[in-house]
C-alpha cells in the first residue's frame, strides 16, 4: 500500500527567510549550490512539504549536533529519546519499505528527518509538476549518522546555532533562547497534523491528530502534558535540580524495531475495557478515557481489534467473534475514507454479543496493531512488530 501522510499548520519557525544564496536555476543544469536551489523550490511547496529548518550551525562550544554528544551532558534525556519512536523514525522498516516504492520520497524525509543536512539528496523541482518525479541533486552538506537518528534532538532544539527551550536557562555549555512554542502544541502539531491530497495519486495524507484533539475535551492540555509527563531531576550533568520532562514520547507501546520501546507500565493505554455476562448477553464496556484524541489516532491503517471467543464446558471452542475499531480506507483508483468507527476522546461505548448455546466461558481480549499481516506481507517486514494484545478477560456464565 502506497500512501504517505503529511501535515499542514501554519508553523513559526518555517517563517524564517529562507536562504536564497545564489543557487542556479534548477531548469539549466546543475546549481552551483544544490542546497540552496532546493531551499528555493522547498519554499515554493506548502508548509508541509518543507523541512523544519537547515541544520548546518553547530551551536558554539558543542562539537556536533548528533544526539550522542547532547547525551554527553543530557544523559537520562537522550537515554530516554533513543528508546523513542521519533529516534526510529528513519530506521522504521516500514517507512523503508515504503520509500523504495515511489519517488515521493522527497515528502517523507521533511518529517522524518526534518533537518536538510539529513537528506542525502535533495529536490531540485519536480518534472511535470509530479510530486513522484522529483529532480534530486547530491546534497554537499549531508551527514549520514545524523540522517539516522530521525527525529533527533536539534530537529525540535536547535535553530540557527542557538539551543532552543522552555526556559532559556543560561549555561555556559551553549547558548540558548526561550521559544515558547515548547510548551504548545504546535511545536507537534507542525508535523502531527497532516492533511493532504494529491490528485491523480493513490497516497493521500490524513493525519488529523491535532483536530481529534482540538474538538476534545482536552483542548487546554497541550500533547506534551501526557506525551512528555514532568519529572525532577538535573537537566544535564552538574546541573541544580529542576522540573524536567520525560523524552519517551510513548503512545501505542508498539515498538518499531522488537525490544526498543519506552518501558512497560510508563504510559496507560488510550482506551480500557471491562467485561460482563449479564441478561444472557456478553458485554465489553470501552471507554477512551486517556487519550487526547481519537484512539488509534494518527496513522489511517492503525486499528484496536477485540476478540471474544466462547467454549463449553470441556474447553471446546464453539465460535468467536471479532470487531475492528479503526479508519477504513480504499486506497484504488483514488484515496477515499470509507469509514471510521474509533473511540473519541472521553467516549465510552458498549459492545454486546449473544454466547452460541451451550457456552459456560467466554475469552475476552483487545489489541492494537499498527498494520495487518497482509500489509505487512505486501512490505516484507518479516519481523516487523504489528501490534499486541494489551487486556484480557475471562467470564464464566453466571449461574442460573
Ligand atoms: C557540555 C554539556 C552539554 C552539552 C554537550 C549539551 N548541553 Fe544542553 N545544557 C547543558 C546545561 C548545563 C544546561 C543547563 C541546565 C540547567 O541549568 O538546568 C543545558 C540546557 C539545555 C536546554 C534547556 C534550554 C531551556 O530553554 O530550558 C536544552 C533544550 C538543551 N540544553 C539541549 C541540548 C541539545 C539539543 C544538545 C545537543 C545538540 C545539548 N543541549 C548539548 C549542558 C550541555
Ligand atoms: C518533525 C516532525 C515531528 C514533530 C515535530 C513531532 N513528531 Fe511525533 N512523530 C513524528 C513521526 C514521523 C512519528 C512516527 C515515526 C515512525 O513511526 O516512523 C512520530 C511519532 C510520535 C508518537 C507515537 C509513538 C508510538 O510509538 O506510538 C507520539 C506519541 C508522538 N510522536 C508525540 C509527539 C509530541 C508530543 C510532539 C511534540 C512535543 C511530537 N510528537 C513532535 C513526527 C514528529
Ligand atoms: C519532538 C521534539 C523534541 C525532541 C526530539 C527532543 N526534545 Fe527536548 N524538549 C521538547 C519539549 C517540548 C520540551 C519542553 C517540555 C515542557 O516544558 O513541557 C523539551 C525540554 C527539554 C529540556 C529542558 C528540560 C526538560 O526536561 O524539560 C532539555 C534539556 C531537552 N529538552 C533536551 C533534549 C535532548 C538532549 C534531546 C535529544 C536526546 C531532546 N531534548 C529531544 C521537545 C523535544
Ligand atoms: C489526555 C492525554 C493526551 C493528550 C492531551 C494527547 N495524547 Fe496522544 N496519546 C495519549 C494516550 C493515552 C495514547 C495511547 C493510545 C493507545 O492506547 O494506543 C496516545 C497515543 C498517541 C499517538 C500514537 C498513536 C496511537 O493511536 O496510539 C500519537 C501519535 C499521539 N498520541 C500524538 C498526540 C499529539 C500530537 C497530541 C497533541 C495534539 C496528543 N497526542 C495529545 C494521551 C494523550
Ligand atoms: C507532515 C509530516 C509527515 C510526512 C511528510 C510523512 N510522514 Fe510518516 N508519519 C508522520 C507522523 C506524525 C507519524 C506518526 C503518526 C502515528 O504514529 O500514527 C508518521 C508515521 C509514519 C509511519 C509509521 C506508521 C505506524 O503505524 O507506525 C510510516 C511507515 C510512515 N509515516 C511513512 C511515511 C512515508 C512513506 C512518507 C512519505 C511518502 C511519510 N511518512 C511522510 C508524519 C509525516
Amino acid at each position: 500500500m502506497t500512501y504517505n501522510r503529511l501535515a499542514s499548520r501554519s508553523f513559526r519557525w518555517l517563517a524564517l527567510p529562507v536562504l536564497l544564496l545564489g543557487g542556479g536555476s534548477a531548469c539549466s543544469g546543475p546549481p552551483k549550490d544544490p542546497f540552496a536551489a532546493s531551499q528555493q523550490f522547498l519554499a515554493s511547496r506548502p508548509i508541509y512539504e518543507q523541512p523544519l529548518a537547515d541544520g548546518r550551525v553547530i551551536p558554539e562550544g558543542l562539537p556536533s549536533l548528533s544526539a550522542a554528544s547532547c547525551g554527553s551532558c543530557h544523559s537520562e534525556i537522550y537515554a530516554e529519546w533513543k528508546v523513542s519512536t521519533h529516534a526510529m523514525a528513519w530506521v522504521d522498516p516500514q517507512l523503508q519499505a515504503e520509500m523504495t516504492k515511489s519517488e515521493n520520497r522527497w515528502l517523507c524525509q521533511n518529517c522524518h528527518t526534518p533537518l536538510q543536512v539529513q537528506h542525502a539528496q535533495l529536490p531540485l523541482g519536480l518534472t511535470d509538476n509530479d510530486v513522484e518525479k522529483p529532480r534530486w541533486a547530491t546534497n554537499p552538506h549531508f551527514d549520514a549518522a545524523l540522517q539516522q537518528e530521525g527525529i533527533t534532538c536539534a530537529a525540535c532544539h536547535v535553530r540557527d546555532g542557538v539551543i532552543q527551550g522552555p526556559t532559556g536557562v543560561k549555561t555556559s555549555a551553549h547558548p540558548t533562547a526561550k521559544d515558547e512554542i515548547f510548551l504548545s502544541a504546535d511545536l507537534c502539531l507542525r508535523c502531527h497534523q497532516a492533511v493532504a491530497e494529491y490528485p491523480g495519486k493513490t497516497f493521500t495524507c490524513t493525519f488529523r491528530t491535532g483536530e481529534e484533539w482540538a474538538a476534545g475535551p482536552y483542548k487546554n492540555t497541550p500533547c506534551q502534558g501526557c506525551h512528555m509527563p514532568p519529572v525532577e531531576r538535573p537537566a544535564a550533568t552538574g546541573a541544580a535540580p529542576s522540573t524536567g520532562h520525560r523524552h519517551w514520547f510513548p503512545g501505542s507501546g508498539i515498538p518499531k524495531i522488537a525490544g526498543i520501546a519506552p518501558p512497560k507500565g510508563v504510559f496507560p493505554p488510550g482506551v480500557s475495557a471491562e467485561a460482563s455476562w449479564s441478561d444472557g448477553k456478553i458485554r465489553l464496556q470501552l471507554s477512551n478515557s486517556q487519550a487526547g484524541h481519537r484512539v488509534p489516532t494518527g496513522d489511517p491503517e492503525r486499528f484496536l481489534l477485540v476478540t471474544v471467543i466462547f467454549a463449553d464446558g470441556s474447553g471446546t471452542e464453539l465460535g468467536r467473534q471479532e470487531e475492528r475499531l479503526g479508519q477504513t480506507w480504499e486506497w484504488w483508483p483514488t484515496p477515499k475514507k470509507l469509514g471510521d468507527n474509533r473511540l473519541a476522546p472521553g467516549e465510552s461505548r458498549e459492545l454486546t454479543w449473544d454466547p452460541p448455546p451451550g457456552t459456560t466461558t467466554a475469552r475476552l481480549s483487545l489489541g492494537r496493531y499498527r498494520m495487518t499481516e497482509e500489509a505487512a506481507k505486501y512490505h516484507n517486514l518479516a519481523d516487523y512488530p504489528l501490534g499486541e494484545v494489551y487486556w484480557e478477560q475471562q467470564l464464566v456464565a453466571p449461574g442460573p
